[in-house]
């Protein structure tokens, strides 16, 4: 939640993934869109580790929007359970590696079977320390700023009283913090509702990579533009 790191500066510590180009990685091979995304699950393990070994702390990445529900049920199907399967598969092996797993976005919507699997992980990788997954499900930055609205007005917190912190305190996931590095794959140039609040000063890379062939070279590559970059939070640059 800090607005500036406090850390080496050159050294990105919390980074957010806007996770995109399953589908055209699926077509571009001529299978179902399904398969793009299980092949961009098989990318989230890949890169979650290669964080852990690049000394991030904090990974949050974008999985399903508020928006994607659009699409044709078929997809939305397979990529609930694919989540499941994944909370199944993949997550229980990178938590025996220390990794921190917490879903944010809205909860009413997702299959209960599904939510379900969603709190044990969590519940069961609470202790863990080495990199806090925060895996974007349901979640809509807009939805969450009018969650956010309404939260204070059913405190009763005073118009006076309404203040950034007030805010942050109500976002879906007030623990995670600001992104310092907002990458997203496929060579789309856009946020797409994607933690507008938390990313206000937030460097951004976007990298033509689909996301089921991103890894650890293209994540130490927006690591090594980031170092470059040049961060004043709206101040005077030295
Ligand atoms: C990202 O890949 C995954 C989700 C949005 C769920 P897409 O499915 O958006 O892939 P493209 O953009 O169609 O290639
Ligand atoms: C953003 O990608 C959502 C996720 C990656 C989960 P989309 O593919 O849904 O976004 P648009 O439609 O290209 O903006
Ligand atoms: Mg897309």
């Amino acid at each position: 939640m800090s607005d500036r790191p406090n850390h080496d500066p050159g050294v990105a510590r919390s980074v957010a993934v806007i996770m995109d180009g399953n589908g055209r990685w699926a077509a571009a091979r001529g299978v179902p869109v399904a398969e793009g995304h299980r092949e961009g699950a098989r990318a989230l393990r890949r890169t979650v580790e290669a964080a852990i070994d690049l000394g991030i702390q904090s990974l949050a990445v974008y999985a399903f929007s508020t928006e994607n529900w659009a699409r044709p049920p078929d997809e939305v199907d397979s990529i609930m359970e694919l989540m499941d399967e994944t909370i199944d598969r993949e997550l229980p092996d990178l938590a025996k590696q220390g990794v921190r797993t917490r879903f944010f976005g809205r909860r009413d919507r997702v299959p209960a079977a599904l939510r379900q699997k969603m709190e044990g992980l969590e519940a069961e990788t609470a202790a863990n320390e080495r990199l806090s997954l925060w895996i974007a499900f349901d979640y809509g930055s807009r939805a969450e700023l009018v969650d956010a609205a309404r939260r204070l007005l059913a405190d009763g917190v005073r118009p006076q009283d309404v203040s950034e912190q007030a805010m942050s305190e109500r976002l879906y996931a007030p623990e995670l913090p600001d992104p310092d590095l907002v990458i997203r794959t496929s060579g789309e140039q856009r946020i797409s509702n994607f933690l507008l609040w938390q990313s206000a000063y937030a460097e951004l890379v976007f990298d033509e990579t689909l996301w089921p062939d991103f890894g650890a070279d293209q994540l130490r590559s927006a690591l090594d533009e980031y170092a470059q970059r040049a961060r004043r939070f709206g101040a005077r640059g030295q």
